[in-house]
């Protein structure tokens, strides 16, 4: 993977960081355009490591000198799987494709706790650091972070969990140099949704005329955790059919919970489940682990889906254990929060929201999209 990113890029037909409004890009599952945007991306595809060199030789234009920047990164949370991914392609395409110093990067864990992240910024605010990104641990933190910053004249990248409209409006208002790069989670949550309708029997195994399902939701307070949740469902309900939900209750991303969560569900209400949807993969895994362990069989009495296409999950679609994921195009966002960086340090102006398109993995593509993040 490493060796030949440009290879890869080019291949998933994702990678592009699209660099687009909320407006234009909010459109995209309301529409329907959202099955779509594998075609946009591949239309796109290879441009992204083109993006990122010409961001890197803008900032050496310009005598701004990459190698020397220091750079504050906190993450909401070490622990969190896809986190993990993410901020190991941050730093590695830092490091290896943007010129930056390694030594000059600090990478915080926020510990999940905001008053612990927010002295994390202070120290990076007194230590004098050039740019943050940062991923909140509560995404309603973001203006007094993002004013802390400002008052210092430090600019600010927010990656994967997007403030309210309402901040990101007032930093292009006030002038503010924040931004936000994420992906969309209308897409994912629709994709999920589309996922099980494409199954013979649309999600309703037991044909008697509604998808009865349990939503095993992410951290309630992430715009990720509630888009997925609605967006999935109204899905099902835009192609017409009819829903139950059974159980909503909270996994926070995390396995064990989902584990815990989909026993006691499956204890509850045994056959009536006919669909587990997960906000993530992490969870998912869990859920099934309470799949397994109840004797039901994915694809025939059950279907789970997730998102993120963590390499377990892919790998249980190839092996017909997961009805379907949804790839959350960490490359892209990892790559795109950096090229941003660099923009910052430059002076260059950017648009305050920036997204990256998902892509479905149903067992059509999974051995394919495997290939890619091994
Ligand atoms: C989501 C991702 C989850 C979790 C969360 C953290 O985009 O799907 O697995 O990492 O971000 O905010």
């Amino acid at each position: 993977m490493k060796k030949n990113l440009k290879k890869v890029l080019a291949l998933l037909m994702c990678t592009t960081v699209v660099l687009t409004t909320a407006m234009g890009c909010g459109g995209s599952s309301d529409d329907g355009a959202a099955s779509d945007a594998g075609d946009t991306a591949t239309e796109e595809a290879g441009e992204a490591d083109d993006a990122g060199d010409a961001a890197a030789d803008a900032a050496e234009t310009a005598g701004v000198d990459i190698k020397d920047a220091k750079v504050g990164i906190s993450i909401y949370q070490f622990s969190d799987n896809f986190m993990t991914l993410y901020r190991t392609e941050l730093v590695r395409y830092m490091v290896d494709e943007l010129g930056f110093t390694e030594g000059n990067i600090t990478v915080q864990d926020g510990k999940n706790d905001q008053a612990e992240q927010t002295n994390q910024i202070n120290n990076f605010i007194t230590s004098g650091v050039d740019v943050m990104i940062l991923n909140l641990v509560q995404s309603s933190s973001a203006p007094q972070v993002t004013d802390m910053c400002n008052d210092a004249g430090i600019p600010v990248v927010y990656i994967n969990r997007q403030p309210d409209e309402t901040e990101s409006d007032r930093w292009v208002s006030e002038g503010i140099k924040a931004t936000y790069i994420g992906a969309d989670a209308r897409q994912s949550g629709t994709y999920q949704g589309e996922e099980i309708l494409e199954t013979e029997n649309k999600g309703d195994i037991n044909g008697d005329g509604k998808v009865s399902y349990i939503m095993v939701q992410g951290d309630p307070e992430n715009i990720d955790a509630q888009y997925r949740t609605e967006y999935s469902i109204k899905a099902l309900e835009d192609a017409g059919m009819e829903t139950e939900e059974l159980l909503l209750q909270r996994g926070d991303w995390d396995q064990v919970k989902g584990q815990q969560i989909t026993q006691d569900a499956l204890t509850q209400f045994g056959e009536q489940i006919e669909v587990v949807f997960c906000n993530n993969d992490a969870m998912a895994l869990g859920a099934l682990q309470a799949i397994q362990a109840a004797g039901r069989t994915i694809g025939e009495d059950i279907y789970l889906v997730g998102v993120d296409a963590l390499t377990d999950a892919v790998q249980n679609i190839v092996d017909g254990k997961f009805t379907g994921t949804v790839f959350n195009d960490y490359f892209g966002q990892a790559q795109g929060a950096a090229d941003l960086a660099v923009k910052f340090l430059n002076g260059e102006e950017v648009e305050p929201i920036n997204m990256v398109d998902y892509i479905k993995v149903t067992t059509e593509n999974a051995n394919e999209i495997l290939e890619k993040i091994k």
